[in-house]
């Protein structure tokens, strides 16, 4: 029986309560497949720094580093967002994990589901049908530059700043992903302006030489801000740099009618963390509002990379029948009943259940 270390980070806000329903439903799945999931739970973000005066304890990068996988739920804090001379950020915390474990590539996949159609502010034939996944660049570029303000307060400077190497990484991962969808990546840059982006053409072309079936498209950010929420179908596989990633990937959320529905993947040579796409919410911590299906799908995501693909298929599944069964918390549904736990048990049954006529 295959036993996996999982490093859990519930961090802020609805972080907690998300990671809840998705550590109830990795049990269930491992239960009806079949492994052991042993979590190690560490603090992480504005919790931790005010527990510890650090948003990345020592021993909370040791418990990630001797993980098979990290769990993480979500951070930030309002009292640290509107203080311009706040020197400890609870964000400090996961930039430098993910520097830490190296974690160069995040993926953020994006669809359209059919039932939930009609949430989405954009028109049903413009959104109907899309499917794709972002490649966002994750330990470099402007978030990891040199960054100062001088001594007058009056001027301050971000260096956006890539290497070769850094772009090859990504890159690569990125056909390889196309390779197993519809072949196709389109590099999102500013080519036009940024010395930055003009190396990434560069790059990419190189790269794309190895994948030949793969067709290689480039969009500058502006024109694909547009384009994005216009054709989104156009899309296959995005690839493109840190803040242009951030941006973008918070911007098709709103094609899937909430941003509580994207997980993601953030993955390294050595590691591998798990985290929805949204921020900590903290209007929502303890009202049992919060859609923990980003995070539950996230959880999915992670047993797909250490290896138990039945069993996070199953957990897709689920998520598709919750969802079709109009199971939804009020961010998809404004006079919903539902509460975040709810939707942690339907996806947990729904996991039992499908074992159970499968195997009677
Ligand atoms: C994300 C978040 C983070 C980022 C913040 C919390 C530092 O917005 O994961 O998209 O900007 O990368
Ligand atoms: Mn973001």
């Amino acid at each position: 029986i295959n036993k996996y270390n999982i490093a859990v980070l519930p961090g802020d806000g609805i972080g907690p309560e998300v990671i809840h329903e998705t550590k109830k439903v990795l049990d269930a799945a491992a239960q009806t497949y079949v492994f052991q999931l042993q979590y190690h739970e560490a603090l992480i973000g504005a919790i931790a720094i005010d527990e510890t005066n650090d948003p990345l304890p020592q021993d909370t990068l040791a418990k990630c580093k001797a993980s098979d996988a990290v769990l993480f739920g979500a951070i930030g804090d309002p009292k640290y967002d509107n203080d311009p001379s706040a020197k400890i950020r609870p964000e400090q915390g996961l930039l430098a994990l993910r520097k830490a474990l190296g974690l160069y590539a995040n993926v953020r996949p994006v669809k359209a589901y059919q039932k939930l159609i009609d949430k989405s502010p954009l028109k049903e034939s413009i959104i109907q049908g899309t499917d794709m996944v972002i490649y966002r660049e994750l330990i470099s570029g402007i978030y990891f530059g040199d960054k100062s303000t001088s001594a007058d307060g009056k001027s301050a400077v971000d260096i956006c700043s890539y290497y070769q190497e850094e772009i090859e990484c990504i890159a690569r991962l990125a056909f390889k992903a196309a390779r197993q969808r519809n072949n196709k990546v389109t590099l999102i840059d500013k080519a036009n302006v940024l010395e930055t982006s003009r190396l990434w053409r560069k790059v990419v072309k190189t790269i794309a030489m190895e994948f030949p079936e793969v067709e290689l498209d480039f969009i500058f950010v502006d024109n694909a801000a547009m384009q994005l929420i216009l054709n989104p179908k156009q899309f296959d596989v995005i690839l493109t740099e840190n803040m242009f990633g951030d941006i973008i990937s918070d911007e098709a959320s709103v094609i899937g009618g909430s941003i509580g529905l994207l997980p993601s993947a953030s993955v390294g040579d050595e590691s591998a963390l798990f985290e929805p796409i949204h921020g900590s919410y903290p209007q929502a911590k303890g009202l049992g509002i919060a859609n923990p299906i980003a995070s539950i799908l996230s959880g999915a995501m992670m047993l797909e990379h250490l290896g138990e693909h039945d069993a996070a298929e199953a957990i897709q599944d689920a998520v598709l029948h919750c969802i079709n069964a109009g199971v939804l918390t009020s961010d998809l549904d404004k006079t919903s009943k539902f509460i975040t736990s709810d939707i942690g048990d339907y996806i947990c049954n729904h996991i039992k259940y499908r074992t159970g006529y499968r195997y009677k």
